[in-house]
């Protein structure tokens, strides 16, 4: 029996109307109806401290930095290397050396492909990544793979039981053994499934194979504490987007030893120690991976975002996010003929459910017509493969498009996700 919403309150206790009113996209209409956003996964809304932070830096502070000496310049280059101090003593990194800019998680992967990469993959490596891997995490080490004749392998998932959508362990150990990856390549938090993968204990794994490791780290950052120390990673990459800061923005965290023995990717300004036309040689960190000007704004306004979320605390955040989870999932669960993809309840899941409706003695219903009817209804979800086709095949589901998949944020509010299921109940009606 599920509680009127309107008598719900969150555990965390936060004023969710308050923290709403901080999101001005949340407050407007989508073909007549107010809009339900419940696609955070692919990008979350922007706080006005992120809109008002960025506007405040462009209109009156912004000049290029580290480079000219006067004041607009060094002020914008304090702000810059500020946010990166904040990301990184929220990543839990030992210095702020060891976090480079990029524009995303994605850019923070090819990063990695094409130094480590290039200078550490041989004919016949093995770089293993998991099958429900988004494509940004696959494919940059599969162009590396083909000029260096090294191998892609997948790291298989449970698809089926109490254990689906996790990694098979046992299968992950004796591919350690067998295979003895170069490499080895985890996801924190499955965008399309939601699992939180137990990434600190798969990195032990990895490194006592020997291999080095990368975790795309994209879904959780909005979601989750992350301590790249006591996970033991060598890589971490995150994007700003995701986490109620701005687009084209992102970060690598890297080990200082490994970043410093890795060569330059993007060559220009503000990587160089010097130039001449007899040899170049390269700065320090983080500057020999920052080639060009930089997204200020951008990183400032990244910082801006998780000042926002550590004052609304990253606890909080998921306690509510868990109860707003699991309201919709057991609502989702009346449908006949609902599936969920993946965990459906309990710790190991963020805030994503991803599923598929086919009822009883009527064909499956195609994602893509539910997510247009819902749109319809100012209901905005993902429906298609969410970038990880590897998966999607393996579930069977490639070739009848994907899932239709959900995710909150911490504004979300449980008056939506009950909006959003008579939305659906209607949507489905109306497609039997
Ligand atoms: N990675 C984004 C998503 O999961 C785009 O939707």
């Amino acid at each position: 029996m599920l509680e009127a919403a309107a008598t719900l309150y969150t555990p965390a206790m936060l004023d969710i109307r308050a923290i709403r009113q901080q999101f001005p996209i949340l407050s407007r209409e989508v073909n007549g109806q107010p809009l339900v956003y419940l696609d955070s996964a692919a990008s979350s809304q922007k706080p006005l401290a992120v809109i008002e932070g960025q506007r405040e830096y462009l209109a009156h502070h912004h000049a290029n930095i580290h480079r000219s000496a006067h004041h607009l310049a060094a002020r914008a280059t304090r702000d810059f290397e500020g946010a990166r101090e904040k990301i990184g003593l929220h990543l839990g990194a030992a210095h702020s050396k060891e976090i480079i800019f990029t524009s995303g998680t994605t850019d923070a992967i090819n990063l990695v492909a094409q130094t480590w990469g290039r200078v550490n993959l041989d004919a016949g490596d093995v770089v293993l990544v998991p099958r429900d891997a988004h494509h940004a995490a696959l494919v940059p080490w599969q162009m590396i793979a083909e000029n260096c004749d090294a191998i892609v392998e997948p790291i298989e998932i449970e698809l089926q039981g109490e254990r689906a959508g996790q990694i098979d362990r046992a299968a992950f150990t004796r591919q350690l053994q067998d295979l003895k990856p170069k490499l080895v390549v985890l996801g924190h938090v499955s965008n399309a499934l939601g699992t939180i993968h137990p990434v600190e204990e798969l990195c032990l794994e990895a490194r006592n194979a020997g291999a080095t490791t990368l975790v795309d780290g994209a879904q959780a950052l909005p979601h989750l504490p992350i301590d790249v120390q006591k996970i033991g990673c060598d890589f971490y990459a995150v994007s700003a987007h995701k986490a109620y800061g701005p687009t084209g923005i992102g970060a690598l965290y890297g080990r200082a030893d490994v970043l410093d023995a890795m060569p330059p990717w993007r060559g220009g300004g503000e990587m160089i120690k010097s130039v001449s036309f007899e040899g170049t040689t390269f700065g320090e960190l983080p500057f020999k991976f920052e080639a060009g000007t930089p997204h200020i704004s951008g990183a400032i306004g990244f910082g801006l975002a998780l000042d926002w979320l550590n004052k609304i605390g990253l606890q909080n955040a998921q306690t509510h996010e868990e109860a707003l989870t699991s309201r919709a999932t057991k609502q989702l669960l009346q449908i006949d003929g609902l599936r969920i993809l993946g965990p459906a309840t309990g710790t190991q899941k963020a805030s994503v459910i991803s599923f598929v409706i086919q009822p009883e003695n009527a064909p499956a219903i195609h994602p893509a017509d539910l997510a247009t009817l819902l749109d319809n209804q100012g209901i905005a979800a993902r429906t298609g493969h969410h970038c990880t086709e590897p998966l999607m095949a393996a579930l069977g589901l490639a070739e009848t498009g994907g899932t239709i998949r959900i995710s909150f944020a911490v504004y979300n509010s449980f008056e939506e996700v009950d909006r959003a299921i008579e939305a659906l109940k209607r949507a489905v009606n109306m497609l039997l």
